[in-house]
């Protein structure tokens, strides 16, 4: 498991990346698009002077931009972001959204990105079966890694068993709903019989399947919480519970994000870096 920053500032990111990598986190997932990856550069650098750490001892996943697909502008916009985060390459780098008619071409830089050993590996974002079926068929290398929406509410089934097949992992984006499944009572009564919170027990539930879960908080002790999961295990029928909530309905904000790259669906959406 890890920690994720989206929607969190610059300063938010930097304060997040070194109470959880004093508190024994060591994956960090940023994106260029979250406009907070000098944030993170800045928090994960602190974190390693003050923890006796070695830059291979955390992981550090960074995402294309939309705004960046294509070929070339891919290829170009990679310096920058490594700068951004102080590092001369990064653990994982994700194409954030199948962007179509590029997606394909992205990929090709990616893998030339993985070939200059600036990603050590390199991945996708919100592919879905049709898409990732593309991807596979034009790729050289496998992506290591899909990420896409996953928590009790969706669980994109049909995606997941196809990066099951292939050796792609899954990692769950909004593993808490967006803590919008916190108050689940189905959840809570679970929670309670484990003696855990309803967020230990819904990232316990996605762990237990295989998932990489990157839960964000700006919090320490929500953070402290979310990483505390591996000294309880939930049963089969927990499980099935849980499942049970399952309506395959993606949050409201997703097709903005596909196509504009932002929540609010604004085509001329600029990031601020
Ligand atoms: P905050 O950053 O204020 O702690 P997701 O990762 O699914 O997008 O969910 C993140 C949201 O859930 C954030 O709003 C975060 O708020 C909140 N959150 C994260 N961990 C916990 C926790 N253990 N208990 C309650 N809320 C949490």
């Amino acid at each position: 498991m890890g920690l994720g920053v989206w929607k969190s500032t610059n300063q938010e990111a930097q304060n997040s990346v070194e109470l959880a990598i004093k508190n024994g986190y060591r994956l960090i997932d940023t994106a260029k698009q979250y406009g907070n990856e000098a944030g993170v550069g800045a928090g994960i650098s602190k974190s390693l002077t003050d923890n006796g750490l070695k830059r291979d001892d955390v992981y550090i996943t960074t995402k294309v931009y939309s705004g960046d697909q294509g070929y070339k502008n891919t290829l170009a916009a990679i310096d920058g972001q490594l700068d951004r985060l102080q590092t001369d390459h990064v653990d994982l780098l994700l194409m954030h959204w199948p962007v179509n008619d590029l997606y394909n071409e992205t990929w090709r830089a990616m893998e030339e990105i993985y070939n200059q050993n600036k990603a050590l590996a390199i991945g996708v974002c919100n592919f879905d079966v049709e898409r990732l079926t593309d991807l596979l068929n034009h790729a050289s290398i496998v992506p290591a890694v899909n990420q896409i929406e996953f928590n009790p509410r969706i669980h994109q089934t049909d995606v997941v068993n196809l990066c099951r097949v292939q050796g792609i992992a899954v990692e769950a984006w909004s593993p808490l709903g967006n803590g919008k499944l916190l108050q689940n009572e189905t959840i809570g009564k679970i929670a309670d019989r484990h003696g855990k919170s309803t967020a230990q027990t819904i990232l316990r539930w996605e762990i237990q399947q295989g998932i990489i879960v990157i839960p964000k908080s700006t919090h320490e002790t929500r953070l402290i919480e979310n990483a505390s999961i591996n000294d309880f295990e939930l049963t089969p029928e927990d499980m099935k519970q849980i499942s049970s909530l399952n309506t395959e309905e993606h949050s409201r904000w997703y097709d903005n994000y596909q196509w504009y790259g932002n929540p609010d669906g604004d085509p001329n959406f600029i990031m601020k870096a």
